[in-house]
């Protein structure tokens, strides 16, 4: 399996910080941003990943990461033009990927979930998708999914001003090599964008996407100030448990 780390995009929300500078190259206490999610590829077991960028700053993330041999794992790199969703970003992908499935973690999202158990049953299954879910207290400002009692998806919807559940669709998504297929069938939503959420609804509708709720603490860092705080003190805790 192949990764995809998505860091264009234009981080409006964290204006003045990303006016000059990319979002996933802001400090989260002792490291640039998109460590986090390229050594969650390494802990899952990933050796090649694509970085998705926007044309302004890929020049900082070459300098950074250079052939990601540092992280034990080698590295390409794709320019989004414009951002044009995530879904638009997952699609550049699509040589890379080269028909093998792929692990897409989006550059903002800071967790401690091990996902190498899940990547091994996703190598073995048939066709399909998987998404990652956790419970959060505002989850109007995500994509919601609804679960049944057995945790059969039932619906998800991107950040409904009344979502019907508290479980989010985080930012960590495994697709198999219908993907590409199913983003070309994708139309711009009313922000223009082509979104995750109608894409992972694509698999939904086939019957093919499961849910895994993930353990420990997950940060979408670039959602307010509030949650690039907490992604700091999360990381800062976390490390003093370490050295104890
Ligand atoms: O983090 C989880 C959430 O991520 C999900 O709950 C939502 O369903 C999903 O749509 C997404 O929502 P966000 O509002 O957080 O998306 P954002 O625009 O912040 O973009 C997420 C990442 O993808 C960010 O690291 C930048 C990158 N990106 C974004 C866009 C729009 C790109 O690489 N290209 C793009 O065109």
């Amino acid at each position: 399996m192949k990764g995809v780390i998505l860091a264009g995009g234009k981080a409006t929300r964290l204006r003045p910080l990303t006016y000059v500078t990319n979002k996933h190259l802001l400090p989260i206490y002792n490291k640039p941003m998109i460590y986090y999610p390229l050594e969650s590829m390494v802990r899952a077991g990933i050796k090649d990943v694509l970085m998705i960028t926007g044309p302004d700053h890929a020049g900082h993330f070459l300098n950074l990461l250079r052939s990601g041999g540092d992280f034990r794992l080698k590295l390409a790199y794709e320019i989004q033009d414009e951002a044009g969703g995530l879904s638009q970003a997952v699609s550049l992908a699509r040589s890379f990927a080269d028909n093998e499935k792929i692990l897409v973690i989006l550059g903002d999202n800071i967790f401690t979930h091990d996902l190498s158990g899940a990547v091994a049953d996703f190598e073995k299954q048939g066709r399909g998708a998987k998404i990652f879910a956790k419970p959060m207290n505002n989850a109007q400002q995500y994509g919601v999914i609804e679960i049944d009692k057995s945790g059969k998806v039932i619906s998800i919807e991107e950040k409904p001003k009344q979502p019907k559940s508290n479980l989010v669709q985080t930012g960590i998504y495994m697709y198999d090599d219908q993907v590409f297929d199913f983003i070309d069938q994708l139309k711009p939503s009313t922000r223009g964008e082509l979104e995750i959420t109608d894409l992972n609804n694509l698999y939904l509708k086939q019957g093919t996407l499961t849910c895994e709720v993930m353990s420990g603490w997950w940060v979408d860092a670039g959602t307010s100030f509030a949650e690039l705080l907490r992604a700091n003190n999360q990381v800062a805790e976390e490390i003093k448990k370490q050295e104890k």
